[in-house]
């Protein structure tokens, strides 16, 4: 392809030499992969330059389009799925003309004699050397079927290179997996085989292994003695939508977590590669899987936590239905679309440091992001100050959709008393890259056209990955939930998941950005400062239907924010006095006046809440008045309603 360079770069250097020249052949080229994700990022590279000058693409489907129709359709995805702001019709007309397209059935030995001919045309229109390369998005049952017409159309003796990518799943079980790759490996070599897992293509998934071995700062500190824990959260916000065929056969275990979580536990915890070659990294990351501890099924309940969610309205704000009643789900199924897993590495550095990873659909926010939480510093140093608890210090990578890099440590609050807060220090890749968004599959297709198997997962991999996961799956498959349903979709997951990691003292760490804030009432109208000041103080906390928050009576040190579910107000008689529901708060009124619970507070429904400690909500109070007059009228107004009708509390008081 011609090198057209455009204002807007890639993610991918712009002196990278352009990809090999080949043919490009898409299987299932009808299907949404290609529409949304493949085509754009050619397009992308295209723009960048990094396609090869001698280049043709070939769909092939059972769809009986014709080449004029597939360019058609093609052009109408890359508008509607394109990464980046502009489009240039340059760049696509010419990559558009190098479309073609051959229907056909994966078990019809003639369609792939007439693929052949095609390919024998297009290499001698475009002088690619033979060299051709065969995208697989097609479900795995069909990966042998077509290898093996591939083999008797001659593709085989043809001269050139010739190399194959394949779509997860890679199997649906250890012995699956086993099987698929006896069958790949009987048609093609290891270093022919290209296995796709896409979070590999992430930018922010890439810079883990660069942040880590490309700096020495924390890499003294990346061990058992000063870690306390490390946690993986992929939140996502969609719920299984119309791929319930799919999906109910799979669940969370098999669709995320054990290969994307397991592929970036790997870049996070493994040795330093001796070399950035491909065998060199995927050997550490071999080695860092088998170091996992493969746990017996009685292990898995203490282990781990599944959920599925129930109705609800999702974080788009759209209802949502029960996981059984989408479309394509069985009526009583076990399948989990939330799972937890607690995991340890059996080696010298991570021994007994706990892994936290955690993934589901129809939770409360997209955000993928993996935390690395450092040992607490000994408090006893500042005993005699008015330093009520220290925090640790965190490590987090933000992976998407925000992409960054965060630490967060302790600061003092600025004053005569000697208090603390913790503050952040974030690196934001928009502000120091200037590139332009990218599908992902930008660097994936590129390094197959160089023969780079770098970000691939190699067959050991794979079956490493399976055999943690396995015990899992066979303990889930024989013991059904009764308890599903156990989330409502756009909450946080069921409660468990946060009591399987409060038994070990630690909590999840939940990001909450200036956004989910400003849909707070009270906290609407604050500045930039407030609301960085309240999302550092906010903790989140997850309760049960019915659970009692506080009783009165009690001694006060926090307020509440209702993040999602109600909780009743109750007098000194269990008489219900009130509900409150999302976005308000309570717990206030003790605070502001110093004396014990005034109600008891009971969850109506599961809760997300999130909790204001005394000594944050005195300091945001003091520095924010608008905060504190907001806050104190509605405390007024309540105490008046709920807790003595001929008593109003007067806000310029000490009490
Ligand atoms: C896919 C899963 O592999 O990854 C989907 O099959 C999931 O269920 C998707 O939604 C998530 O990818 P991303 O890049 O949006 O995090």
């Amino acid at each position: 392809m011609p090198t057209t360079q455009t204002a807007q770069t890639s993610a991918l250097a712009p002196d990278q030499p352009p990809g090999e020249n080949c043919i490009l052949v898409i299987f299932g080229a009808s299907g949404d992969l290609t529409k949304r994700l493949l085509i754009p990022a050619l397009y992308n590279l295209a723009c960048d330059g990094l396609l090869p000058e001698h280049f043709a693409i070939i769909g092939s489907a059972m769809s009986e389009w014709t080449t004029e129709e597939f360019r058609d359709r093609m052009t109408s995805g890359v508008k509607e799925f394109k990464t980046r702001k502009d489009f240039n019709q340059e760049v696509w007309d010419k990559l558009c003309a190098r479309l073609y397209y051959t229907p056909g059935k994966f078990d019809d030995e003639s369609a792939f004699k007439k693929l052949h001919d095609l390919v024998t045309q297009l290499d001698s229109k475009y002088h690619v050397g033979g060299n051709v390369l065969f995208y697989l998005a097609t479900p795995p049952w069909a990966f042998g079927l077509i290898s093996g017409n591939l083999d008797k159309a001659g593709f085989k003796t043809m001269p050139g290179w010739k190399r194959i990518i394949v779509e997860k799943p890679f199997g649906t079980d250890l012995p699956s997996a086993i099987n698929l790759n006896k069958e790949i490996l009987s048609y093609w070599k290891e270093n022919q085989v290209y296995r796709v897992d896409h979070y590999l293509g992430k930018e922010t998934v890439q810079n883990v292994l660069a942040f880590r071995f490309a700096n020495g700062m924390y890499e003294p500190l990346w061990n058992k003695q000063h870690v306390d824990h490390i946690q993986f959260t992929v939140s996502e916000a969609v719920s299984v939508e119309d791929r319930g065929g799919y999906y109910d056969g799979a669940g969370v275990l098999r669709d995320m977590m054990q290969n994307h979580m397991f592929q970036m536990l790997a870049y996070l915890c493994m040795e330093a590669p001796s070399s950035f070659s491909a065998d060199d990294i995927r050997d550490e990351k071999s080695k860092l899987l088998r170091a996992v501890r493969v746990y017996k099924p009685e292990d898995v309940p203490v282990n781990s936590v599944r959920g599925q969610y129930g109705a609800g309205k999702k974080a788009n704000g759209k209802e949502c239905p029960d996981y059984r009643q989408e479309k394509d789900v069985k009526p009583d199924s076990n399948t989990e679309t939330f799972a937890v897993m607690r995991l340890f590495i059996d080696n010298w550095r991570w021994d007994g440091v706990p892994i936290y990873l955690r993934s589901g659909k129809a939770l409360w926010a997209r955000g993928t992001n993996a935390i690395v939480q450092f040992k607490k510093p000994p408090a006893s140093l500042f005993k005699s100050k008015a330093v009520s608890k220290l925090f640790s210090n965190r490590l987090i990578f933000h992976i998407q959709p925000d992409e960054a890099i965060e630490t967060l440590f302790q600061a003092k609050i600025p004053g005569p008393v000697m208090q603390m807060q913790p503050v952040n220090m974030r690196f934001n890749y928009g502000e120091a890259f200037l590139a332009s968004r990218a599908t992902g599959y930008e660097v994936m297709l590129y390094s197959c056209m160089l023969g780079d198997p770098t970000l691939f997962s190699r067959t050991d991999l794979v079956e490493t990955a399976w055999r943690i996961a396995q015990p899992f799956l066979d303990y889930w498959s024989t013991h059904a939930a009764p308890e599903f349903p156990n989330y409502a979709a756009g909450t946080w997951g069921p409660r468990s998941a946060h009591e399987l990691i409060e038994r070990d003292g630690r909590s999840w760490f939940e990001i909450i950005t200036r956004e989910t804030l400003q849909k707070v009432p009270i906290f609407e109208k604050g500045n930039a400062l407030f609301l960085s000041q309240i999302s550092m103080a906010l903790a989140p906390m997850a309760v049960a239907k019915g659970e009692t928050i506080f009783t009165k009576g009690e001694v006060a040190n926090d307020m509440y924010l209702i993040f999602r579910g109600e909780v009743e107000v109750l007098d000194g008689n269990g008489k219900v006095i009130a509900t409150l529901r999302e976005g308000e708060c309570f717990g206030e009124i003790a605070l502001l006046t110093s004396e014990p619970r005034s109600a008891t507070i009971r969850a109506k429904s599961a809760c997300n809440l999130f909790v204001l400690g005394r000594a944050d909500f005195c300091r945001i109070l003091r520095d924010h008045p608008h905060f504190a007059q907001v806050i104190t009228e509605m405390a007024q107004e309540r105490y008046q309603k709920w807790v003595s009708p001929d008593q109003l509390l007067d806000p310029t008081s000490n009490r």
